[in-house]
């Protein structure tokens, strides 16, 4: 028989085609708001869940009572209760490595922007203004040669480093729960503590997951101790920060500007004072949105659900335990 499966969100229409001539698929086009009575039906009798950001709890996994396995299509997997999804024997997986330079890309472009102010000169030569006397009020700050505070050592944040170091010869400082020697090796990077990180560098790139312990790291206490001249970036995720702290923080200048690729809320709320700051440069979260990546992680996605559904061992099997041969 036809296997079950719901897709939310996104996946890739030429892998949502070949999926639908293997399984029974269900589409929601959005991952919320959806407790409604069709999400509900088709949670009932589905086997495996394939999507992106779909927030899946206790609630959602009662009313899925016959569900092997939650493909992620993200590297992030913050929308998932792995300790529950465990404990019920159900597999969860996500797409790394697919994305790993796509998104340090997007970081190293996002960085660059803020910097030189990209986006607010864009629009200045495009509204027309541009005069021949570019005066100071222009100018940008440089990237080369400062110093990039990593926060998040993993494949994304090593990849980031690669290129500030290798490329722009940019003295990284990284804090992570544990050390990394590669990266100490390869990009000279030094470990710091969190504190004397945001003391030390130029720029602060957040490039963490979300969890328990990485949730509402960063709040006004932290911001006040980065340079008063000091750039933030976040490619992690909105909840990582504590988003009114930072709006704080870039009010009463104590730092300079913010790349920001995730928000508290996203899409972000019309009012949100970020929307209104120049020095502010916003991106919708698409660190791995190329038609390239965006293909690959589409493709790993569904070989880790057609792997689970089947009885085999997916590829980016998260909770390993689940897993029983
Ligand atoms: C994107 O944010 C991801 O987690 O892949
Ligand atoms: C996440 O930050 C990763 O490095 O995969």
């Amino acid at each position: 028989m036809r296997k079950k499966v719901i897709v939310v969100n996104r996946l890739e229409k030429e892998v949502l085609d070949g999926l639908k001539e293997k399984c029974d698929v269900t589409y929601f086009s959005t991952s919320s708001p959806l407790m409604d009575d069709n999400f509900k039906t088709a949670l009932a009798s589905a086997e495996g869940i394939i999507g992106l950001g779909l927030p899946v709890n206790n609630e959602l996994l009662d009313l899925a009572p016959n569900v092997k396995i939650i493909s992620n299509v993200s590297v992030g997997y913050n929308n998932l209760d792995i300790d529950e999804m465990t404990k019920r024997g159900i597999m969860a997986t996500n797409t790394p490595d697919v994305l790993t330079d796509t998104v340090a890309d997007t970081m190293f472009g996002l960085l660059l922007a803020t910097a030189r102010r990209m986006p607010e000169l864009d629009q200045y030569v495009k509204t027309r203004q541009w005069k021949a006397d570019l005066s100071a009020d222009f100018y940008g700050v440089d990237v080369h040669h400062k110093t990039l505070g990593i926060i998040g050592m993993g494949k994304i944040g090593f990849a980031i480093a690669h290129r500030a170091h290798h490329g722009f010869h940019m003295n990284i400082l990284y804090h992570n729960r544990s050390k990394k020697p590669e990266a100490e090796a390869n990009v000279n990077a030094s470990y710091r503590k969190l504190d004397d990180l945001l003391t030390e560098s130029d720029y602060v790139l957040l490039i963490t997951p979300l969890t328990k312990e990485t949730q509402g790291m960063l709040t006004l206490r932290e911001f006040k101790l980065m340079k008063k001249t000091g750039i933030f970036i976040n490619g992690s995720r909105g909840h990582t920060i504590v988003e009114k702290d930072l709006i704080t923080a870039l009010q009463t200048k104590e730092i300079a500007a913010a790349g920001l690729d995730v928000f508290e809320k996203e899409p972000i709320e019309p009012d949100n004072p970020l929307l209104d700051m120049p020095n502010v440069v916003t991106l919708p979260h698409i660190g791995s949105s190329t038609y390239e990546t965006e293909l690959k992680m589409s493709k790993l996605a569904c070989e880790n659900l057609l792997a689970g559904l089947n009885n085999e061992k997916p590829p980016s099997l998260i909770n390993e335990s689940v897993w029983k041969g």
